[in-house]
């Protein structure tokens, strides 16, 4: 039987009943397809698909265009399970209008259950007017990449009593101000557990220890396919640079030995049709 498709109300009842949620991204149809088959529980169109798909150095070049494809793409795959369509730098900075457009093409044009945006208190008029417009938010804080020139890089947060502070009244103003999901990137495990406790919304945790509603990873840090760097967080489950790479190489050998195609790969002529071509 198909796994029936979550909706917002029932990851804020699986937080009750202390239920952990798995989330991945996704950017493709292929890997979307193999996730909803596997029975994960939610898909985040990650702006990451920059670095991860189009080999850029941050997520700041990708566009609002190149999310939606990614999106639609996903969604055609899996049309079962719980998607985050994440909002890409200049979506949603210049203006409230702007944010909410943004937002709805996320919903309208690709099918998205819900979208995500990062930042804390100062963009929580862009969460409250999203989140009016009837679509469902989730927050991100702690290492927010599209701000990293202003957070010092891509560097956990949250280690200071001051910064723990700071992050903790951002989580409370994120839900307050009406979103329904809170992500957490890059924070010690003891500041989300005070997060996750504090808030009645989801939280999850990306590199954040084990004391949340949630867990997210990069589909690619996972499956063992993105090379650039690995952070301290992921866990590895699959090595498909390697599987691809040993590919590739025989598939080399072979033709270069002409051991590839074999009679198996071949289409032969039609019954008859063989002889009389032989005598043309
Ligand atoms: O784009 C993304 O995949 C993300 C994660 C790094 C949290 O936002």
């Amino acid at each position: 039987m198909a796994k029936k498709k979550l909706m917002v109300h029932d990851l804020i009842r699986m937080k009750q009943d202390k239920e952990k949620i798995s989330w991945l991204t996704s950017y493709d149809y292929p890997t979307a397809q193999f996730a909803e088959a596997a029975g994960l529980d939610m898909i985040l169109v990650g702006d990451s698909l920059g670095m991860c798909v189009y080999g850029y150095q941050s997520t700041v070049p990708v566009t609002m265009d190149q999310c939606i494809v990614h999106c639609e793409a996903v969604r055609r795959a899996a049309t079962n399970t719980f998607i985050v369509g994440d909002m890409p730098f200049k979506s949603y900075q210049i203006s409230e209008e702007d944010a909410v457009a943004n937002a709805c093409r996320f919903i309208q044009e690709a099918g998205m259950d819900a979208i995500k945006l990062e930042g804390g208190k100062r963009i929580t008029s862009r969460i409250r007017a999203i989140a009016d417009a009837g679509i469902v938010v989730c927050g991100h804080i702690g290492l927010t990449p599209q701000s990293s020139g202003q957070i010092g890089g891509h560097k956990a947060q949250g280690r200071t009593v001051e910064s723990a502070r700071a992050l903790i009244e951002d989580a409370i103003a994120i839900e307050s101000a009406g979103a329904h999901l809170l992500l957490v990137e890059a924070v010690p495990p003891e500041v989300a557990g005070v997060i996750r406790k504090k808030l009645s919304i989801p939280v999850y945790g990306i590199g954040a220890g084990g004391d949340v509603d949630g867990q997210l990873l990069i589909i690619s840090d996972l499956i063992g396919q993105f090379q650039a760097f690995t952070p301290k967080f992921v866990k590895k489950y699959a090595n498909v640079a390697q599987v691809v790479t040993d590919a590739v190489k025989a598939y080399i050998k072979d033709v270069k030995a002409s051991d590839f195609p074999d009679d198996t790969h071949c289409y032969h002529m039609l019954e008859g049709e063989l002889e009389k071509f032989k005598t043309m």
